[in-house]
């Protein structure tokens, strides 16, 4: 269609092309927005390219007629990123740590060094809790929020506007009359305590896993590519920072919190000026008492120099403020009894240890169960069972025994021996050289593994079946109804022949029976990359079954090269090294479990079953592929991780610095001696957007 559509390009006279381009820039973005942030698409792929390559034509035609908001401008935003990038006008910093009382004296005492100050001199410095969500960016034109991005790197983050507008207390509109023009207001977004137990709860009645804490809820929350989804999250947002604004904001901090909630925010109530470090000191200790009872997660009190003019004189250093720092809690400790040591089979067979405690409340949860980790730190600590161990909740880790109250030790006791056999499967259990955890060897005979194995399967990020959570499935396990990933596909047609029908049971009706059998047949058509990662390899993550998969492109052609690679002298084994990220640990992990005739049985039910979509195979056909790239400056419209990982999903081969061999160096803005290096020894030197147009040709 091109050919004719540029023909046609070429007769279009100059306004009839400015309405046209104005035309496909608002389709094009409503398909975006339809593709990457709705996850559905009203167009096929065919006649999605086609508007693109309309776009192009006629700007080639009028190159003065192309538009600041041009499709063009905005290419490459690939399926995977889902959200736009926002390069952020002022960077969002993090903070330096203090972790005593020391850390903050000299905090003060470098402000004053900084600032020239006599040793008199009083440094006012505002306290607040530092709370554990994540931070965002808001910005306000004429009073009006029209976008809201995700901190990021720092430099560039993503376009989460939709999601914030869902946020309850954001602003839609700054209150009062006298605002800015512009004003990017930055602060935490964050769930309580009580959002984050409901909703687990609700999850516990769905039969779905529980979220591990409130942040990285929050933080999954605004990331969800539909906002409703976002909305039942219940987030919220302390305000405290600002970015960008088109009046000087100056005065005091404390000044600008109260502004901020004349605007309509909601500030953190415990902020508090202090005149002193002893008043400072005195603040992080009242804070630090009221922790556990808070309604929302904190991990520290930041304090910032109250006089902004300071602020302003003391800058930066690297990524944080000189003026501000973060004065961080030490991790909550508790004691309690050891009542016994429990053992846990993973799906990989490792034998981990766990000790069952005498319930404790420490930092505001109630713990009974921590972990061990190992046989080696069992011994190191000398933990006994009847033991009084301390616990340790830091952040939102899981709960661990950092040691042992010696004085509490019971007159008899003896020390901990490790099992050598795997409780579940009886089998005997073996450590290998340089391996920290005794492992099962009992594979695929060994019920934990097989139940381990099938809870993943259904896990979010594999095959995430609705209605069939971590519990269903274990019952289903138990029950013999489901030993093997390929049965769950096979459950509606033995359903009430080879066991009595589903519906007949306690909790069960033709509904539910009927809506987990559609979710099962719905899951039936599933992406190369999740199929990988659900099959549970060992070392096999999300980002590497995604590698895999780009590679072979499809399920024959990744099990054919498997098969070949057996041989670790073959060519098949090479390429499998090959892929990046890929050692030689992953490489005998994916060969092992190619090797095991139990495994092959499962993929073939399985793959007979199933439709496996085909990823986007890299073929030597990529106009980058084989080549060496160099990035440098700062790229707007992905991070450099992402260009980096999608530079090296088409083949190419991403170096650190210029020589003869590199063939691309991709400057993005305030690139320096890179980009130097490069136009002397006359590289190929590529813009953002030329490379972009570069891979995508
Ligand atoms: S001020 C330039 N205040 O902590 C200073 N940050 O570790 C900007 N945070 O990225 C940060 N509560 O996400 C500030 N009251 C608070 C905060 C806070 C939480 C987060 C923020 C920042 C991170 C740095």
């Amino acid at each position: 269609m091109s050919a004719k559509k540029a023909v046609e390009a070429e007769a279009l006279s100059e306004a009839a092309a400015k309405r046209e381009l104005s035309r496909l820039a608002k389709e094009i973005a409503k398909h975006d927005r339809l593709y990457y942030q709705h996850s559905a698409p009203e167009i096929s792929d065919a006649a999605y390219d086609a508007l693109r390559l309309r776009n192009r034509a006629l700007e080639a035609r009028f190159p003065e007629l192309i538009r600041a908001d041009s499709p063009s401008l905005r290419v490459g935003a690939p399926p995977a990123a889902g959200f736009a990038k926002v390069p952020h006008k002022k960077p969002m910093l993090s903070l330096d740590n203090a972790f005593d009382d020391d850390d903050l004296t000299e905090f003060l005492a470098r402000i004053r060094r900084f600032l020239g100050l006599g040793v008199d001199e009083p440094i006012a410095l505002m306290g607040e809790p530092k709370i554990d969500g994540l931070s965002a960016t808001l910005r306000y034109e004429g009073g009006q929020l029209v976008q809201g991005a995700t901190r990021g790197d720092g430099e560039v983050g993503e376009d989460v506007t939709e999601n914030l507008k869902v946020v309850k207390d954001v602003p839609h509109a700054l209150k009062g009359r006298d605002v800015p023009d512009v004003l990017e207001v930055r602060g935490e977004v964050y769930m309580t305590r009580a959002d984050f137990d409901a909703l687990n709860a609700e999850r516990a009645h769905a039969g779905e896993a529980p979220f591990v804490n409130p942040r990285n809820t929050a933080s999954g929350g605004l990331r969800q590519l539909d906002p409703a989804l976002t909305e039942k999250r219940r987030l919220r947002f302390f305000a405290y920072a600002w970015g960008e604004a088109s009046e000087k904001i100056g005065g005091h901090y404390a000044d600008w919190l109260k502004r901020l909630e004349a605007y309509g925010f909601h500030v953190n109530p415990l902020a508090e000026r202090c005149a002193t470090l002893d008043d400072a000191l005195a603040l992080y200790r009242r804070i630090e008492t009221r922790r556990a009872t808070l309604p929302y997660e904190i991990d520290g009190v930041v304090f910032k120099v109250d006089r902004i003019d300071w602020q302003e004189r003391l800058g930066f250093v690297g990524r944080a403020p000189r003026w501000a720092i973060a004065y961080k809690f030490p991790a909550e400790q508790a004691t309690t009894t050891l009542n016994a040591i429990s053992i846990q089979v993973g799906r990989t067979g490792a034998l981990t240890p766990v000790a069952e405690l005498e319930p404790i409340r420490v930092g505001g949860v109630t713990v009974s169960r921590a972990t061990l980790h190992n046989e080696d730190e069992i011994a190191r600590k000398d933990i006994r069972v009847g033991d009084t161990v301390i616990v340790q909740r830091a952040g939102d880790v899981i709960p661990q025994v950092v040691g042992v109250v010696l004085s509490k030790r019971p007159r008899v006791s003896k020390p901990y021996e490790f099992p050598k056999r795997c409780p579940e499967c009886g089998s005997h259990a073996e450590r290998e050289e340089g391996e920290a955890a005794r492992r099962c060897t009992g594979g695929l005979v060994c019920p934990a593994q097989m139940k381990e194995r099938l809870r993943h399967f259904v896990s979010r990020d594999a095959f995430d079946i609705e209605g069939l959570g971590e519990r269903r499935i274990e019952l289903f396990f138990n029950e013999k109804l489901i030993e093997s990933p390929a049965d769950i596909f096979s459950l509606e047609a033995r359903n009430g022949r080879d066991f009595p029908a589903l519906a007949e049971r306690e909790g069960w009706d033709e509904l539910s029976v009927s809506n987990l059998f559609a979710a099962i047949r719905a899951r039936k058509k599933i992406l190369l990359d999740r199929f990988i990662y659900a099959l549970g390899i060992p070392h096999v993550g999300q980002v590497t079954a995604k590698q895999i998969a780009r590679r072979y492109g499809s399920f024959d052609n990744w099990r054919r090269a498997m098969a070949a690679a057996r041989d670790d002298s073959s060519e098949a084994y090479q390429e499998l090294e090959a892929i990046a990220g890929i050692g030689p640990v992953l490489a005998q992990a994916l060969v092992g479990f190619f090797a095991e005739p139990h495994n092959l049985d499962v993929l073939d039910q399985l793959a007979r079953q199933l439709e496996i979509e085909d990823a986007r195979a890299v073929t030597s056909a990529s106009p980058v592929s084989g080549k060496t790239v160099v990035f440098t400056g700062t790229l707007v419209q992905m991070t450099r991780a992402e260009a980096k990982a999608r530079a090296e999903a088409l083949g190419a081969k991403v170096a650190s610095s210029v020589s003869k061999k590199t063939d691309y160096v991709v400057a993005g803005t305030e690139a320096g001696s890179k980009l130097k290096e490069a136009e002397k020894l006359g590289v190929t030197v590529l813009s953002e957007a030329e490379w972009l147009t570069l891979i995508e040709s």
